[in-house]
């Protein structure tokens, strides 16, 4: 397992290059350092943010049906898995009488966190292969060759995929299919277009837990690539994006203000905004029809009985 590479110079250059753009931008690669991580796991437990608990309330129904829809013993392939609570509602589950799945392969960039995940599972599943792959998994990532016997599972969710633009989420369905092979199946938890009050609460929480989130990536230039941004200076704004139907998270200057990175010098106009993030929302056929572009069949749906989420199962 290979470490991501997180030196100050590549942060500073991938900074360097949204924060040159017209409109200005941020990757959101760089919200999940140490600190961000955290902030993250207490947006997932905000009262306004209903995604995780809404999949975590459908995942014990769900992962019943699609373990008895296994053709056989099979590996669970999970696309950013920095932890095991959403998988572990497939891994118990049991199939003709045995484990459904004998190995798990979590994928994501964060390889400490990998690293601490394949330690807890080897306490708490000491049955299990645990093959972890520290990658993007916006590239295409080869499957260990131990599970090569095994049928396979993709598992996407927390409705990450709504964190990729149209195109985006096409091509990395493609490219997962492809990966996994067309007799697997693919489980993709994905967040449901509503009423845009609800969205907004999601996205810019009363406590401001989401905005400390977003002003962390400013914090953190200033931890690890020498930068001197004053985070109090920047506000957290959500916006609905009707027209792209996407949440729209920015950081907005609240002065006229300049901040060093790397020996250049930014400026930022009174009320200019560094577009930090999107998260885009999905009707149940828009996604169906997105997951048919990239070569998948739309097997099954489920959603809350709000329906305010889905899970999709896609077949190859
Ligand atoms: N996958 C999450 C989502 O789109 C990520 C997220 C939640 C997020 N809140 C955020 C990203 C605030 C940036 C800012 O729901």
């Amino acid at each position: 397992m290979d470490e991501a590479p997180a030196q100050p110079a590549h942060i500073a250059a991938l900074a360097l290059a949204g924060l040159r753009a017209r409109p200005k931008t941020l990757p959101a690669q760089l919200f999940y350092d140490e600190a961000g991580c955290a902030l993250f796991y207490r947006i997932t437990e905000l009262p306004e943010y209903y995604l995780t608990r809404t999949e975590r309330a459908m995942l014990p129904a769900v992962a019943a049906e699609v373990a008895a829809l296994l053709p056989g013993p099979a590996a669970l392939v999970e696309y950013g898995a920095s932890e095991e609570t959403k998988a572990g509602f497939l891994l118990d589950r049991d199939r003709a009488g045995a484990p459904a799945f004998a190995a798990y392969v979590p994928i994501d960039i964060a390889a400490p966190a990998l690293a601490a995940l394949r330690a807890r599972l080897a306490r708490s599943r000491p049955g299990l292969a645990v093959h972890p792959v520290a990658a993007d998994f916006q590239h295409h990532v080869a499957l260990p060759g131990a599970v090569a016997g095994l049928a396979r599972l993709g598992f996407f969710p927390g409705s990450t995929i709504g964190n990729l633009d149209p195109p985006q989420a096409r091509a990395f369905l493609g490219t997962a299919r492809a990966a996994l092979g067309d007799t697997a199946l693919m489980l993709v938890g994905v967040d449901l277009r509503k009423d845009p009050a609800l969205l907004l609460a999601a996205y810019d929480d009363s406590a401001g837990v989401t905005a400390a989130f977003n002003r962390n990536l400013l914090a953190r230039l200033n931890r690890e690539a020498g930068a001197d941004f004053d985070p109090a200076a920047f506000d957290h704004r959500a916006v609905w994006n009707a027209a792209e139907s996407r949440i729209e998270m920015h950081l907005v200057s609240r002065r006229a203000q300049s901040a060093r990175l790397a020996g250049v010098v930014l400026r930022f106009e009174a009320g200019e905004t560094i577009h930090t993030e999107n998260s885009y929302k999905h009707t149940i056929e828009g996604f169906a029809a997105l997951a048919r572009d990239a070569g998948w069949r739309a097997a099954r749906v489920w959603t809350d009985p709000a329906g305010l989420y889905s899970m999709h199962l896609l077949a190859g």
